[in-house]
């Protein structure tokens, strides 16, 4: 598997992916925003991609993951662990956060699983569920 930035070809894969989390009209504008931006991440395995992320550098001067999403067939393989350690290597803040809804069981788990803690919640977002926050320190 080959985590890399997004490249033109893999923008529909990527709208799919975004789609299946963030409903297809948000998904074209979210991607092509964060390709303008150069903050999406793609894991490709066998020519295809199977995984992205994507994050911003901005968030209270801090690095926030704004979406990961796993093709179905990929999942429990370590693509969204190997997504994480890309997008730490690349941050310029010791400080990373990421977030998902609170009816969310497989992000909860893995965002334990990959060293988070709980870091607060947002309500009265119009998805209608809690947002909860998670925190990485990733260097002192
Ligand atoms: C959540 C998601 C991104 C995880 O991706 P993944 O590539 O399957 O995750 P990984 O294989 O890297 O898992 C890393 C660890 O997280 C935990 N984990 C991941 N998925 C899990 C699940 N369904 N149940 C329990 N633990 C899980 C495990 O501890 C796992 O390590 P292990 O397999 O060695 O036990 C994937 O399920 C997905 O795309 N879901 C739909 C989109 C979504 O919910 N995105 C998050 C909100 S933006």
């Amino acid at each position: 598997m080959e985590i890399r930035s997004i490249e033109r070809g893999d923008v529909p894969a990527v709208v799919a992916l975004a789609s299946d989390v963030i409903g297809p009209e948000r998904a074209g504008p979210f991607v092509r925003s964060h390709v303008e931006r150069h903050h999406l991440l793609v894991a490709e395995e066998a020519g295809a991609v199977v995984g992205c992320l994507a994050y911003r550098t901005d968030w209270f001067q801090c690095t926030f993951v704004a979406l990961v999403s796993v093709t179905e067939r990929s999942r429990r393989l370590g693509v969204a662990r190997a997504l994480y350690r890309c997008v730490e290597d690349f941050s310029p803040s010791p400080r990373l956060y990421s977030s998902t809804e609170e009816t969310n069981a497989a992000s909860i788990r893995m965002h334990a699983a990959l060293g988070f803690s709980p870091s607060g919640y947002i309500d009265n977002l119009p998805q209608g569920y809690r947002e909860l926050l998670f925190y990485k320190r990733l260097r002192p």
